[in-house]
């Protein structure tokens, strides 16, 4: 289940179930509460209430902090308001709600498609339930090249280190920059560490899977093969649909 949803089953239960209100309260589910506990229950409630609702908001406001690096345009996206127009979105959709939602996952996630198919979308999604972090290829690169200059506050080994190390990391554009033999060195680099640390990766991607395996290497490809399930997306874009759907009404 989707950690967002989780969230708010169980905020929806704790407010409406007295049972389940008091077992959280760790107190017992059945039967009259004595004064003592009575008093206890009164207290405890609303602070207990007060954190499930802060750690929804948490969720919920996750692209919008800086510690998820979506930009701005995206910072509204979710499952939830990802629309399925046609069979292929409501794939696409559900190959990432089972990725998020694997137990022990150590897997890489291939996004792969045409523009505007709803691919950034999905991944800042994931990011938003999985508390994790987003990533632009480009930047990546901008930011291990930075790191070579002596004023930079971060080395390039740490640089390296903390994108090995996130819970959950996107990186999307992958093979949109100038910069491709860059591009592979690092995205090698990372997922190869990665895989060794056993943390989950969604790439984004335009270009095809078979040109993909072949731009990355054989190494990472390999491993991609074994550790990765690729989703292509393939419907209509919903920047152009959005505009028909405009003109239509207009
Ligand atoms: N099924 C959908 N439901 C709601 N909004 C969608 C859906 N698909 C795409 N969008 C919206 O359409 C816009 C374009 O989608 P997005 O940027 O995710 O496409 P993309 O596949 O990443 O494209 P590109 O390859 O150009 O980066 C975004 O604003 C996104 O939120
Ligand atoms: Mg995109």
């Amino acid at each position: 289940m989707l950690y967002e949803q989780k969230l708010i089953d169980e905020l929806k239960r704790f407010e409406t179930d007295e049972h389940y209100a008091r077992e959280k309260c760790e107190l017992p589910a059945e039967g009259k509460l004595d004064p003592v506990n009575q008093n206890y229950y009164e207290s405890e409630k609303p602070k207990i209430h007060d954190k499930m609702k802060e750690e929804l908001r948490k969720v919920q406001g996750w692209n919008k902090s800086l510690l998820s690096n979506i930009p701005l345009r995206f910072s509204e996206v979710s499952f939830f308001n990802f629309e399925c127009k046609t069979e292929s979105d409501k794939k696409n959709l559900d190959s990432v709600i089972k990725f998020v939602e694997r137990k022990n996952n150590e897997g890489v996630l291939i996004l792969t498609g045409k523009r505007g198919t709803g691919k950034t979308h999905l991944g800042a999604a994931a990011v938003r339930d999985k508390l994790g972090y987003y990533v632009v290829i480009e930047d990546l690169i901008y930011k291990i090249e930075s790191s070579l200059n002596f004023k930079s506050d971060q080395t390039e080994e740490e640089v390296f280190r903390d994108f090995a190390t996130k819970e959950f990391l996107v990186i999307d554009e992958i093979g949109r920059s100038l910069k491709r033999e860059k591009e592979i060195e690092i995205l090698s680099y990372i997922l190869r560490k990665r895989y060794d640390n056993r943390l989950p990766t969604i790439i984004i991607t335009n270009l095809e899977k078979r040109v993909l395996l072949k731009t990355v290497g054989e190494a990472v490809a390999d491993r991609l093969c074994e550790t990765g399930t690729t989703v292509e997306f393939t419907g209509e874009s919903y920047r152009v649909l959005k505009r028909k759907e405009m003109n239509d009404a207009a």
